[in-house]
Parts: C-alpha cells; sequence; structure tokens
C-alpha cells in the first residue's frame, strides 16, 4: 500500500513516516522545507534501513503535485503539512488560512480526479476552542477556535466531512492531537524549532542544554492542581503509532471517523519541569510570569475512542517523552557544533 505523506519531514511527519516504514507501508513524502530539514529524509533511512521518495515542493503547487499522482498509484494521504505556529497566526491570518486552506483543497481536488479515497488529517485539540469540559470527547461541540491557526482546522474538518457526505467512497480519518513531545530514541528525530520556542517542551529542552537561561511559567493562577496550565502531553512516536492504526481503519472503509490522540491525563506546568528536572539530572530554572493571552487552563482528552475502535494505547510516559526529547536536544547541539 503507498501512502502519501504531505510534511513528511516534519517532526510528527518524520516520525509517522518511520512507523509507516516499519509496517512495510511504501512512502512518498512531500515537504517544502518550510518547517523541516532536508537531513530528516536520511535519518529516517538511516532509523529504517528503508528507501522511500521524497519530493522537495509546496502542496499548493498543483503542477508538481499532479506529476506525483501520475507517477504514483497512491492509495492513501496523511496530510501534515500546514503553518502551526498558534501566536504566529494571530498576526498573520491570511498567510494562515491561504496556506492551510489551498493547500488541502489542492490536494482533495487531485484525490478526486485520480480517484484516491483515503484521507488521514493532521488536526487538533484546538478544534474544541475553549472547551466546555475536560477531557475533551469527540462528540463535544467543535466551536470558534481561539486562532486562525485553529480556525484553518475547524474549517478543514468542515470541508472533510462535507466531502464524506456526498462522496461514499471516500474514508477519513480526523486525528486531534493534543500536545505531542518527545522524540525518536535514536537521538536523530525531534522537535527543534528554528528561533526562541513558542511551545514548553522545546523551550524547557534548551533551558535543560544552557542555551536559555530559565523557563517562563504562563501563569501560576488558573484553576487547576498547582495553578499552572495543564496539558495532555503524548509522545510523539505513540502519536505517529496512532496514524498507522487510523490507516489501517480506514481499511475497513469507515467513511468519516474522528479520534482524539492524547494520553487522557493532564501535566501541569509545574509538573512537566519536575518530571524534566528527572528525565535529565539536574535542575531546570523557572520563574513565575503573567499568563500568556489565548491561554486555556486545562485541555487533556478522553481516548476511550481511539482505544475501543483502533486498539490505540500509549506506550510511553512523560517522563519517558522528556527522557527521549532532552536524548534528542543535547544529540542534536554536538551535530550543529560540527
Ligand atoms: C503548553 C502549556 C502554556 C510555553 C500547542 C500548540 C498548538 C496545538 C496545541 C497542535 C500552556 C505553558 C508554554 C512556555 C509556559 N498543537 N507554557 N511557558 O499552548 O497547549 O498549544 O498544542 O495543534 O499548535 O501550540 O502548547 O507548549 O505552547 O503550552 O508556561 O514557555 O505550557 O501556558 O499552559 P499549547 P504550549
Amino acid at each position: 500500500m503507498k501512502v502519501l505523506v504531505t510534511g513528511g519531514l516534519g517532526f510528527i511527519g518524520s516520525h509517522t513516516v518511520v512507523a509507516l516504514l516499519e509496517s512495510n507501508y511504501d512512502v512518498v513524502v512531500v515537504d517544502n522545507l518550510y518547517n523541516s530539514k532536508i537531513v530528516v529524509k536520511d535519518r529516517i533511512k538511516e532509523i529504517t534501513n528503508k528507501e522511500f521518495k521524497t519530493v522537495i515542493c509546496d502542496v499548493q503547487d498543483e503542477t508538481k503535485m499532479e506529476e506525483i499522482f501520475k507517477e504514483e498509484k497512491i492509495d492513501a494521504i496523511i496530510h501534515f503539512a500546514g503553518y502551526k505556529a498558534v501566536g504566529e497566526s494571530v498576526s498573520k491570518p491570511l498567510e494562515y488560512y491561504d496556506n492551510n486552506l489551498n493547500s488541502t483543497i489542492t490536494l482533495l481536488k487531485l484525490m478526486k480526479k485520480y480517484n484516491v479515497n483515503n484521507f488521514v488529517f493532521s488536526s487538533s485539540a484546538t478544534v474544541y476552542g475553549e472547551p466546555t469540559r475536560v477531557p475533551m470527547f469527540e462528540s463535544d461541540p467543535v466551536v470558534e477556535a481561539t486562532s486562525p491557526y485553529g480556525e484553518t482546522k475547524v474549517m478543514i474538518e468542515r470541508i472533510l466531512k462535507d466531502i464524506a457526505k456526498v462522496n461514499k467512497d471516500f474514508n477519513v480519518a480526523l486525528l486531534r492531537y493534543f500536545n505531542p513531545i518527545g522524540a525518536h530514541k535514536s537521538g536523530l528525530l525531534g522537535e527543534d524549532p528554528n528561533g526562541i520556542p513558542n511551545n514548553l517542551l522545546p523551550y524547557i529542552a534548551k533551558v535543560a542544554t544552557g542555551q536559555l537561561k530559565e523557563v517562563n511559567v504562563f501563569g501560576n493562577d488558573y484553576d487547576t492542581v498547582d495553578g499552572t496550565g495543564v496539558r495532555d502531553y503524548i509522545h510523539v512516536v505513540d502519536l505517529a503509532k496512532g496514524h498507522v492504526l487510523a490507516l489501517k481503519k480506514l481499511e475497513s472503509k469507515p467513511g468519516l471517523v474522528i479520534y482524539n490522540l492524547g494520553t487522557g491525563k493532564g501535566t501541569s506546568v509545574l509538573e512537566m519541569i519536575a518530571a524534566y528536572e528527572k528525565a535529565c539530572g539536574h535542575k531546570i530554572p523557572y520563574v513565575i510570569k503573567p499568563r500568556r493571552p489565548g491561554d486555556i487552563a486545562s485541555s487533556y482528552a478522553n481516548c476511550d475512542k481511539a482505544k475501543n475502535e483502533l486498539g490505540f494505547v500509549c506506550d510511553y510516559s512523560v517522563i519517558d517523552a522528556c527522557r527521549d526529547g532532552y536524548h534528542f536536544q543535547v544529540e542534536e547541539n554536538k551535530r550543529n557544533q560540527k
């Protein structure tokens, strides 16, 4: 079975490509290197000892994308490619709507033309907006998201639902991720954003390796276990496994299915810092700062549906993810110094 993976050299995409190759899928990767590095291709081959095709192009480039559909007999698509910085999307809404929506529509038009009917979409817990309850269930309302980034996920989910209503041959899995963290145990793949990280774990990793001074804890007056923000942090290798299970589910032609991919447990910022200290073996300095605009107090998943329908169970804990993330950061820093 041949799977086209857009954004396949990115953080979640690369780990999913490893999982697909290890499950004996044929893979074609498309990536424009906007938020990834070409060296990731070689690292995936080093980990899996398997070959796969990589096309460096933008998913919005319909001419180049159509060449792939003509050359390759594609059976399914996993669509990661898209801008994903919540804060940046607030200041650049047009770029986010243009890139995220038009790349998806380009893909869907080519799928229709070439009769490709299996689609796994990288959605997000942000579609729940300010959740009406925690944990969040797939049946909870999809509301106006708290950022243009989140709105692109809401809109794309709506497009896919409308297509599935009229095209009974179309099988689509909406995977709503919570907070992906960690790295591949080899230390070859992980999250290493350019510049100062927006997200908590890559920021902690840079403090733990001496690249940044201290962690800024955005608010300690939330209605949570210790006043700091609570999130559902899922190891990226578990998340990748969830994509392979969702792909298998589509083989049973279920139409449209929706799954939360999380651990089902919430971890506060201070609990995460404590876990990271255990994983790296030394203290992580932090300072309490005012709340970050747009943040919600708590977000974590009910994962019963993925467990019951996909057999999805997480193998790794938050401490495992901290250990693997720290190992990757140390190894990446060594590689960058060469
Ligand atoms: C987590 C917690 C912060 C940074 C992310 C992605 C978004 C979406 C959902 C995929 C919050 C606190 C953070 C820091 C801190 N993913 N924090 N100091 O906001 O849940 O969103 O997951 O769709 O794309 O951005 O993740 O890691 O930014 O924040 O105290 O330096 O850590 O307040 O409580 P978030 P995050």
